[in-house]
Order: C-alpha cells, then structure tokens, then sequence
C-alpha cells in the first residue's frame, strides 16, 4: 500500500461558510457564519477555550458537556449517544439502527428516522447528538459496530448518512458524523494503525463522510485508531487536507472519548472540540482547557486556529437553530448518570445535589413507536420463500410452534444489562455506547401469541412462556418434540455484537466468528429435521455463514430481521403475515461456509500486541466487491438481494447522456483569504496582563474534578502535555492565504462532481396479485481490472400495485462515474469502457447499457 501524503495537510484550513454560495449546498451555512462570528468576536479568551473543551467525564449530565459563556447565559453543549435512541434516560424510544434502516433501502424512512430522533434528542435538551455513523463502514462483517452504521457500500451508506443527518438537523439539533475514520474494528481499537492508500480512501471510506459533508453535517468525530502512522485526532491528511480542505467541511471534529493525544497535534491538525475534556482522574489535568489557553498565549496555536475552533462550533448551533428552531433550545432535563430522579449536577465530583432527572417523554404520542414498527417490518429480509411448501405468508394457519431463546423476553426485562451488554431473550440492538434503554420492547412471542388468538390458531413454545429464556437452545429433545406436527415452526436465532466496553462470551465487540450464538445452527437443524415447514428468524448485527441453513429443503422460509428496536415483535408479525410485503435487501454480502470467503480479514492478534498495524491490501474490493472479483466469485446471498410476495418484470431500458456536461472537470483553482482573527484578545505576556487569565479569587470551582480554562497562576504556564511546537512545520501556524485545492470548492468537495451526466428510465412491473415494494438496484461498472464489477450507483423503492407498471428514473452524477486520480488528486472520468446495469441485487441483473462518453 501507497501510504504517501500527496501534498501537505497544514495549516487547519479556517472555515469561511465556503459553499453557501453553490446553490447545490446549504445556504443555512451563509448566516450561521455571520452570527457565529458576531458572537465569537464578542468572546474573551477563557470563553473561547471554554466551547472548545469537555468539562471531565461525568463533570456534568450528559456524556459530553463543554463549557459555557455565563456572562451571555449560553450554557456549554450537551452531546449525548447515540445513533439509534438517546442513550441513558427514560421515555425516549428504541430505533431500529442503522442497518436496518439500511436494508430498507428507503430514502423516505431514513431521513423520517432522522427527523424522529432529533425530536427526541431536541426534546430532552441535547445540542448535539453523537451519530449517525459510517465508520466503520464494515470492512469486515464480525465489526463490533457495523450495525450501527448502514452497510460496508459506501453509497448506501451516503445516502443513509446524508438522509439521517438532515433529518435530525432539521429538528434544531447537530449531528455529529462518526467515527473518522478507518475504525473498522474494535480489536486493537485505541491503538491499531491502518495503512491505507490514497485511491481506496476515497472511493471507499471517505465517500459517506463526503455525502455527511454536504448534507450540511454540523459535526465529526475523529476516531480512536491511527491512520497512516498518525492517530486520527492528531492526523493532519484527514482532517485537514480530506474534511476540511477537499470536502470543505464548515462544522467542528471533536475527538472520540479520550482519542485527543496532544494538546498541540491535535489542535494544528484540525481538532475543535476537546471530549470528554479531561486526561483522568489523578493527577487530573487536560489537555485543552488551560492547556489550550496556555498554548494560544504561548503563541503555539495562533489566535485564528483558536477563533476557527469556536466560530466552527457556533456556526454549526446557529446553523440548525433556524426557522422554527431559531429559539428553540430546552433546558437539560435529564442526566445519563442516573435513572433517580435525584442525583448530582456534577456527578465526578459528588457536587450540587438536586432534581436531575424531569422524565421528559419525547415519544411523540406513538408517532416514534409507529415508524418504529414501520422500519421494523421494511427492514426485514426474506431471504428464502419455499413456493412449494408456500407457507409464507401466514394465513390463520391451524397451529405453530414457536422455538428459541431469542423469540422471548428478557428476564429482568429488556434493560436488565447495561448497555445490552449481555446475551439473553430476543435481541433487538446490539451492545455498547451505541445503544439506548427501551422503553418496552415487544418480543415475537408476545405478538405471535396475540396473533395466534385472534385467528383461533394453536399456539405452543419452547422454552415455555413463563420459562427461563437463556440455555434453552441446548435441549433439542423439546425444541424437537414441540416443532414436530405443527403446521408451522418458527425457529429463532441471533448473535450480536458491539462496542469493546463489553466482552459478551469472550467475543470482545467484534464477533469472533459468523455462526449464531447461544447453539442456533444446531438448533434450527433440529427443527427442520422434525419439520419441514420450518421458518427462520435471525436477529444479527450482519451476515452469518448461511449455506446450511440455506440449502436445507426442510427450511421452508428465512428472515433476516436485523435488530428492529422496540416493535420488533409486531414488526415481524406484519411481514410473515402479509400485512408488509417484504422490501428489505440485504445491505451486505452473506457467505456459505467461512468467513474466510470474504476477502478482508479482522486482526484479531496482532504480531506486536503494542504496535498493532493493519494494511487494507484489499483496496476497494470489500464485501461484493471483492465476492465478484475473487478467483471463486461465489457466494450464497448477494449483496441488495430480498424476495417478496409478489414478482417484478422489467423493460425499456433507456440511458441519455447530458450534452451540457462535459467530462472534464475543471480543478478547482484560486487562493482563500488570510486566516481570519475574531475580537481582540489580549495576548500581551506581561504578568500583570496574564493574571486576567487566571480564576478570580472569588471564583468557585466545582472540586476536585471538573476542567476549567484558567491558566494555573500568573506567571508560570502549566499544562498537561502540550507537545513540542519544533516538532511542527512552520506551516502548521501559517495563517496566509492557501491554494484551493483542485478536487475542492463546495461542501462534499468540487460542485461540478455533483452535476449529473446520465438520466437512466426504466419501467417496472408488478407481475403478482397483491402489492409489493421493488427496490431497483443501478451498478455502474468503472472498466479495467482495478475496478470492481461493479459499483452500487442509485436506488428506488417503488411501490407497485397488481399488475401496475411505473417509471423509474435515476440519475448518474459525474461523481457516480469517475475514479480517484491519486496523481492529479481530482476525481476523473476514465477512458475505460463503462457499463450501467439495473437489476434487482448485485446477481440478478435485468437491464444493461454502455455508458456513452461524455464530451
Ligand atoms: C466512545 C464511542 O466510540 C463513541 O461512539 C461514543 O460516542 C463515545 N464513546 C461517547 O460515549
């Protein structure tokens, strides 16, 4: 792997609001410059810091809180996960996470999520909301947290990212776009340094973070792993040089928990927001707060890095608060360190004892709860449907036999582990920081029975409804006996997966291998060997090895429910009987036998356990990428692939080429303007000038643990440990003006890349007799043997009654077609020969043309 910088990643480019003039970009960006720079110029130097640092974990209510400026009355931030639910309170729901808002593939129900989680987040008075997420993308498929992201196609991913992040923007809260970038899995996750080439970062990993970007995303959050030999929040190519330079990134990084090392890399490199602000307990120090105040006087980090920190921050809070939300900011009324509606204000501390918990429901009536159910059952993917056996849909079926641990509730309730992290009853989310508490969850067992009494249908389980549900999956024998003789028997199984906070049965976030927990390949071979009408239910975080369960005859019908959240019972009795007609396709690539199909590898050991290192030699061929490419080029389910209850035709495939765009992009050319300072701070190193910067005497700390700006006394600087600036090029501080570079101009780098270059119509048909969702599926092929098969390039969800034929139209932009040139750093549409295919998954192609070249 090429690992080479191609230019230099200094100095932090300063955000100027770049792109609000592009009509394609947010203009919101225009006037949340113009009030953020007011309010910052007005700002001293303590209450600039101030916005930039975490008060220390646990300092305040939320899991990350930045100061304030009380002589305004702007309370400091309050950031909380996390990407499915508000994380640690009550009255909030439990959404369906990413992927399965991913398998949905609907444009629609992924920006209404988004929408419905800022109305909770908003509600319960956070200002910034720790998701959505698309790193890891899932480069491999035992990822801890790839369920929480969409998908490891980094299309799908975008649109994903781009729809929930407008949505929960839209409601006056920020969106933070995590984790940036490469932590692709949870081994090693602090510590592992990923190689990777320049060409595979942008056609891959960055690609999402580019469609975050000019979705308008408020926030980013830097991740723990190191990137090139550099960790990511101290890495000058990505932050700088990537996000901030080529995408023009207007909003703020702020560090993943503890992932800041140095007070001077980190902020020369692009960082802006310091969390959870304090280095630990003893002796408790940080590197930012007075560090960073010290730094600026010192004069390591000029003033207009400093400036571009704050007025990024408060760009990105006057940009969501606009409209209807332009005042809209509600006290803080819960605290995630307690359920008790008493506790302490500044819990590390033990400090301030008072009403921190007001149990403010921001459920919406069941608005949340519908959609909730609603992307529950358009999640779901029907990966095989027996048509001989036909026993899905369910029809009042005579009686059914209910099977597995995984179809119960939890005993002790659904909230029983912390952060899930346990594996017990069904599985609805996985586990981790990126969970939140349910505020019910309905099993399948509970609705299945309620169903099975309004149809008068004979109804048994195992294990037994008032049974212990964990360890059951072991006895056989019963799950035999009762599965025999029923007219149907649904079997479930799941695994799960998560953060590496937890080790659930020695798997330590990432899955230790693709088969199912707690016995359940086992177990639903024993129930088909009894009946041959047996339904599969799997709840997990991605892809199992699926050959045996596949191709046995026995297996009338599979489902992949992903992990649906609160309604995840009524969600999947909506599609076994029909109430949904299944539109889930699998947002990855499923393999038969080993993990071994899939062509890149987790690193579970590594040789030098303390200098962990992983190249991404597998470039861009991840997933179906690489399942095309391979020599074998088998695997069982593809990529995009889902039955329904109905079938569809398509025709009439047409492709017209734009003759108003031409094919050559022209660079993005020009110079910005110097760094810009924001108010007079005084920086004069005369004591008597110095001594403003130290707390008053009649100042009241919150002690012992709690991060302030204030320098320790007058005349000596202390910090915790700021770095040495002769480590740094001089163009690290630079504040003169910079070249633009030649793939920038806009947010989401160079406009032009968004023109588009091809209509592409098709018609589509509903060959059936009952209603039913096709997902239309575009792959483009970029030509030569670099390039995958083909690439995942648009989408549809097309209702269609019976017999009903529609339009479907997509558009290709030119970034949909082109390849990363790593010597020109521009995006370039090659002289290979291109193809565009529509189909109904990465295998089952209908429609096919070659792509004329532009002009
Ligand atoms: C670490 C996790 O990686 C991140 O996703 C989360 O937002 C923070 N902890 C805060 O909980």
């Amino acid at each position: 792997v090429n690992t080479d910088v191609p230019f230099p990643g200094y100095p932090a480019p300063w955000a100027v609001g770049v792109g609000s003039e592009n009509a394609a970009a947010d203009p919101a960006w225009a006037e949340a410059y113009a009030q953020a720079i007011e309010f910052v110029s007005n700002l001293t130097l303590i209450e600039k810091v101030n916005l930039t640092t975490g008060t220390g974990w646990e300092a305040d209510r939320c899991i990350g809180n930045t100061g304030g400026v009380p002589r305004l009355g702007f309370r400091g931030f309050c950031l909380e996960d996390g990407p499915l639910g508000v994380r640690y309170t009550q009255n909030n729901s439990a959404f369906p996470p990413g992927i399965n808002v991913a398998a949905t593939f609907s444009r629609r129900l992924m920006r209404l999520r988004g929408e419905a989680l800022g109305e909770e987040f908003g509600g319960k008075g956070i200002d910034i909301m720790l998701g959505p997420a698309a790193g890891p993308l899932g480069r491999v498929p035992q990822g801890g947290r790839d369920w929480e992201g969409f998908g490891p196609d980094p299309y799908l991913a975008g649109v994903a990212f781009g729809e929930t992040i407008q949505g929960i923007q839209s409601r006056g809260v920020i969106a933070c776009a995590k984790h940036y970038i490469l932590n692709e899995q949870e081994h090693y996750r602090g510590s592992i340094d990923v190689r990777i080439d320049d060409r595979t970062m942008h056609e891959l990993y960055l690609w999402p973070f580019a469609d975050a970007v000019r979705a308008g995303v408020g926030s980013v959050m830097c991740s723990y792993n190191k990137i090139n030999g550099t960790y990511a929040c101290e890495n000058e190519w990505t932050t700088n040089y990537l996000l901030k330079n080529e995408l023009a990134f207007q909003g703020f990084v702020m560090s993943d928990w503890n992932a800041q090392h140095t007070t001077l890399g980190s902020a020369l490199a692009g960082l802006d927001m310091a969390m959870p602000g304090d280095k630990g307990p003893d002796p408790y120090q940080s590197l930012w707060g007075g560090g960073l105040t010290e730094a600026v006087l010192r004069g390591d980090i000029p003033q207009w890095r400093l400036d571009d920190m704050v007025v990024r921050i408060m760009a990105a809070y006057f940009k969501v608060h606009t409209g209807d939300y332009a005042d809209y900011r509600p006290d803080i009324n819960f605290s995630a360190w307690t359920n008790e509606t008493e506790g302490y204000l500044h819990p590390s501390s033990n400090h301030t004892r008072t009403v921190v918990n007001e149990f403010v429901d921001v459920q919406a009536d069941g608005k949340h709860a519908e959609l909730i159910r609603e992307i529950g059952a358009k999640s779901v993917v029907l990966l095989k449907n027996n048509e001989t056996t036909a026993v899905l849909p369910l029809s009042k079926p005579a009686s059914i036999a209910l099977i597995g641990d995984d179809a119960h509730d939890q005993p002790g309730g659904p909230n029983a582990c912390v952060d899930r992290g346990c594996f017990q009853g069904t599985i609805a989310m996985g586990y981790g920081s990126g969970t939140a508490d349910f505020p019910y969850l309905i099993s399948p067992a509970t609705a299945l029975r309620r169903q099975a009494e309004a149809d008068n249908t004979t109804f048994t389980t195992t294990p037994p409804p008032d049974g212990i549900t964990t360890g059951n999956n072991w006895d056989l024998e019963t799950a035999q006996k009762t599965a025999a003789g029923a007219d149907v028997a649904i079997v479930f199984a799941a695994a799960t997966a998560g953060e590496d906070i937890f080790s659930i049965d020695g798997n330590a976030g990432d899955r230790n291998n693709l088969t199912l927990w707690g016995n359940g390949d086992a177990l639903i071979a024993a129930v088909a060997a009894v009946n041959p009408r047996t339904v599969v239910v799997l709840h997990t975080p991605g892809p199992v090895l699926i050959g045996d369960i596949l191709h046995n005859p026995n297996v009338s019908a599979i489902l992949w429910a992903g992990f649906p959240g609160q309604e995840s019972g009524n969600s999947l009795v909506d599609v076994l009987y029909g109430r949904v007609n299944p539109q889930g396709r699998s947002p990855f690539t499923w393999a038969d036998k080993s993990v071994d199909e899939y062509g890149a590898q987790l690193l579970f050991d590594a040789p030098d356990p303390k200098h962990p290192s992983q190249s991404f030699d597998e470039g861009v061929f991840i997933d179906y990428r690489w399942f095309q490419h391979s020599a074998t080029g088998y695997y069982t389910v593809p990529f995009g692939f889902g039955l329904s209850y109905t079938s569809f035709r398509y025709s009439n495939f047409t492709v017209t080429l734009n003759e108003d765009v031409s094919g050559i992009l022209d660079p993005a050319k020009g110079q910005t303007a110097p760094a810009p300072e924001y108010g007079d701070i005084d920086l004069d190193d005369d004591p008597e000038h110095r001594a403003q910067y130290v707390a008053p005497d009649d100042f009241e700390r919150v002690l012992p643990f709690y991060v302030y700006s204030w320098l320790n006394n007058s005349e000596t600087l202390v910090a915790g440990s700021p770095g040495n600036i002769s480590d740094f090029p001089e163009a690290a501080r630079d504040g003169s003006p910079q070249p633009v570079l030649p793939a920038s101009g806009a947010q989401g780098g160079h406009p032009g890349l968004y023109d588009v270059l091809y209509t592409l119509t098709a018609y589509i048909e509903n060959q059936g007799n009952v209603t039913g969702t096709e997902i239309p599926q575009v792959y483009v092929q970029l030509g030569g043997h670099e390039n995958p098969w083909g690439v995942l390039r648009g989408f549809e969800e097309v209702e269609l009654a019976p017999g009903e034929t529609k339009e479907v139209t997509f558009n290709l932009t030119r970034r949909d077609v082109s390849n990363w040139n790593t010597t020109t750093q521009a995006w370039e549409f090659t002289t290979r020969e291109k193809v565009v295919f529509v189909g109904s998954n990465v295998r089952d192609i209908h429609l096919n043309s070659s792509l004329p070249a532009p002009k």
